[in-house]
């Protein structure tokens, strides 16, 4: 990469830092950086930077706070940034701490006092000679080799056992997440749309676990395609495409009820596998309902949209055959495509979420017609937003039935990671409470 772009990378990288200390948002950092669109090269360059630091943000700043002796909180947002961005190109690119300096020096040049480049240098410099501890336990080794905060290593360790979590956090590690697309229905067939991508240079194969859904072989930006503006497909993980399949799988469809809808991605897979059925998607947000809207739009497909609260829902009770309740949660599935999650979880209050979940499923439980199926589903890995909630629905409603229970995880399916159960409503005393 010349020198220009180099530096054109780390100044991007540079703000995509300071947004995500800001926002704890990679894909919105991303976002708000590029859209002062840098050459190809030094965007790409940035992009990758910005995942590795994403990734190991408390490592390095464990790291700097070590060769600094004080916090990094003293330091301004700008000096911050640029050291988390210095360090992780002399940590993880290998680069020489004076050579990374220097293109700094030129990024921050009439932005900060000058007197702050020597220190710059004197960190880096400090940080490639930095001895890395010898781990003595899982939770040192699930930090200083995987990068994993300890509480979310020991959740891990909890869920899936010590080998099964390194497995975990080395797959997300190493392995790149894939962008799955789903063929619409209404439009076109999986076949059909993978033969048109495979014309213009983009692989596909079939998704192993849905059938209208493909896996990209290669990275591409598909939202660009005139495909995705005809809406013959929308980029979904297919482990939502399952939630929506098994939904549907028993049972003929007379009205369908997507409790938690917005932005309306599983709505539209609900349209697609029951074209004619009744289908009404709430969701507490407008917001995000004009978002089902539009997205509805672009695939050809309608529902009735409905701003409401799944707590207290404004609807008949037994008035739909089919539920989908896709529930807020923390969103711990999505740690693969989400790096910085691990070290950014704000509003992750499991206790909180797990009462609200609860109260969401008891209220539209009473809303299902006898013999009729819930789908309870969340893309987190954590039980008390998944088995715990289903259990409590099970104890207070003694016309609820468990039909299954299915996880989905990244080292085990190549999803995200995501919990399902299936609920049928049978006949028996329901319980008021
Ligand atoms: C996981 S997202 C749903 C994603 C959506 N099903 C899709 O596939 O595009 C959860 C949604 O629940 C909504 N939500 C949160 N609390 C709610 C409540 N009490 N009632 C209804 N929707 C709620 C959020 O606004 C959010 O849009």
């Amino acid at each position: 990469m010349s020198g220009v772009s180099y530096t054109q990378a780390l100044d991007r990288a540079i703000a995509i830092a300071l947004h995500l200390e800001a926002t704890g948002d990679l894909h919105q950092s991303l976002d708000v950086a590029f859209s002062r669109s840098p050459h190809p090269q030094a965007r790409a360059a940035a992009t990758g930077l910005a995942y590795t630091l994403a990734a190991r943000w408390g490592v390095v700043d464990r790291i700097l706070e070590e060769v600094q002796g004080e916090k990094l909180s003293a330091s301004t947002s700008l000096l911050r940034a640029a050291l988390r961005v210095g360090a992780t190109e002399v940590l993880w690119s290998r680069k020489h701490p004076v050579e990374v300096s220097k293109a700094l020096g030129k990024v921050l040049k009439g932005k900060t006092s000058p007197r702050i480049l020597p220190r710059i240098r004197w960190v880096l410099k400090k940080v490639a000679n930095f001895s890395w501890p010898r781990p003595r336990n899982f939770l040192e080794h699930a930090f200083w080799t995987y990068f994993f905060p300890a509480d979310l290593a020991q959740k891990l360790k909890d869920l899936y056992g010590e080998s099964g979590a390194l497995h975990f956090m080395a797959f997300v590690n190493h392995e790149k997440p894939p962008t799955t697309i789903r063929a619409n229905r209404a439009r076109t067939t999986p076949d059909k749309l993978g033969q048109k991508l495979a014309e213009k240079g983009i692989p596909t194969r079939p998704s192993p676990l849905v059938e209208d859904f493909l896996i990209l072989e290669t990275t591409h930006p598909v939202m660009r395609l005139e495909e995705f503006q005809q809406g013959l497909f929308t980029i979904q993980d297919s482990a939502s495409g399952l939630a929506v399949a098994r939904l549907l799988e028993k049972g003929q469809p007379q009205a369908i009820l997507d409790a938690c809808a917005a932005p309306g991605r599983k709505t539209g897979y609900l349209r697609e596998l029951a074209p004619k059925t009744t289908l009404v998607a709430g969701d507490t947000k407008a917001s995000r309902l004009l978002k089902a809207k539009k997205e509805l739009g672009r695939l050809g497909h309608q529902a009735h949209l409905i701003v409401m609260d799944a707590t207290a829902p404004p609807l008949k009770r037994e008035s739909f055959t089919h539920i989908l309740v896709d529930a807020p949660c923390s969103g711990s599935g999505t740690l693969w495509s989400h790096p910085e999650r691990r070290w950014f979880r704000k509003g992750e209050d499991l206790e909180t979420l797990s009462q609200t979940q609860k109260a969401i499923l008891s209220a539209l439980f009473p809303l299902l017609k006898h013999g009729g199926r819930l789908l309870y589903a969340t893309c987190s890995l954590w039980r008390e937003e998944s088995e715990e909630v289903t259990q409590a629905l099970l104890e207070t409603h003694p016309q609820a039935r468990l039909l299954s229970q299915e996880r989905l995880a990244p080292h085990t399916h190549g999803t995200t990671g995501f919990y399902l159960a299936i609920i049928e409503r049978g006949r028996g005393t329901e319980s008021r409470k």
